[in-house]
């Protein structure tokens, strides 16, 4: 567990090292995932269902269409939060979860992302803000993206592409070959969703067949930019798919977690550069804007012509 730690209902600091509270948690885990609606659940997952709304005002009244996305929490990842913390909360209602248990529950799995670095390959099984903010962009700019190949990296739950497929892209959505579980889930979200997406592994810096036949003229990636030992693998990848189609671009959305020169260094390294750098605030409706964390950027990144001419 990091040193962070999570702030808890009195507004302390700590880890989960109060056995009594620990239990509480583990029973109320049990009970819920024994219970629960309308997710479906197993004794060591509860799968939750959130509806995020597009277009109009994005309200349940106002709306062009929505996406329903699966999330699913690990008994393990539950039983690192300490405590519903209210922050949390706060930031888990901007995204319209359809029922306030399920809104509570995610919302106490978030908060583990602070401490719990294991959950890693859990990652792609949670809608981060990041996401909510491409899948904004690609809304506004959806006359961009009518009948273009779109391809997701690290898509994880998928909204951004969603999206993209929504209003008229052709869209694969990609994320680490190793994480079936992602994958399997992606494809669940797809059949939800009655979206018919390609879905494929890829891992960044490796290349095989599938890689090599891919000629995106869009490519998106929110919250990607998170572990700085997997950006020069991240940015290879990314360079090599925009060699191989004439005028794309990667779209990319994340929060500011310190890794900005490391960013500047490899766009420079790999010969691209920023076309469009934005506020990803600005980007969103106010109402979900509402509880997000920290600060995220949105970026358009294309190859520096200049460099590889
Ligand atoms: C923070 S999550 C973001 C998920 C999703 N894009 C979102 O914003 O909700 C990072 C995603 O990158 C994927 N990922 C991590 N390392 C990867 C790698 N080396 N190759 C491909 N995907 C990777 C994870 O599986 C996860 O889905």
């Amino acid at each position: 567990m990091g040193s962070g730690g999570s702030q808890n209902n009195e507004g302390t600091e700590g880890e989960v090292d109060d056995s009594e509270e620990v239990e509480d948690v583990e029973a109320a885990f049990e009970s819920e995932t024994q219970s629960s609606s309308p997710s479906t659940s197993t004794h060591h997952s509860m799968t939750t269902i959130s509806r995020q709304y597009f277009g109009g005002d994005s309200s349940a009244d106002n709306h062009t269409f929505f996406i329903d996305i699966i999330e699913v929490i690990k008994r393990e990842v539950f039983l690192s939060a300490n405590k519903i913390a209210l922050p949390f909360l706060i930031e888990g209602m901007t995204f319209c979860f359809s029922n306030i248990r399920n809104l509570i529950w995610v919302a106490n799995c978030r908060s583990c992302w602070v401490n719990a670095q294991k959950i890693r390959e859990d990652y792609g099984m949670f809608v981060w803000p990041c996401s909510i903010v491409l899948s904004e962009y690609v809304w506004q700019q959806r006359s961009r993206f009518s009948g273009v190949s779109v391809l997701e990296l690290g898509a994880g739950t998928s909204l951004p592409g969603l999206v993209a497929a929504k209003v008229g892209a052709k869209v694969t959505l990609t994320d680490n070959s190793k994480h079936a579980e992602v994958l399997e889930n992606m494809k669940r979200i797809c059949d939800l969703n009655k979206l018919n997406c390609e879905i494929i592994g890829l891992t960044w810096g490796e290349w095989d067949e599938s890689v090599f036949n891919l000629h995106p003229q869009i490519m998106l990636g929110a919250d990607v930019l998170y572990d700085s030992s997997d950006f020069d693998d991240l940015f290879a990848t990314v360079a090599f798919l925009l060699h191989s189609c004439p005028e794309s671009v990667f779209i990319t959305t994340y929060q500011d977690r310190s890794g900005h020169h490391l960013i500047e260094f490899l766009m420079v390294k790999w010969g691209l550069k920023c076309s469009k750098l934005l506020d990803g605030y600005s980007c969103i409706p106010p109402q979900k804007v509402c509880g997000m964390p920290g600060i995220i950027h949105l970026v358009e990144i294309v190859l520096n012509n200049q460099d590889s001419s």
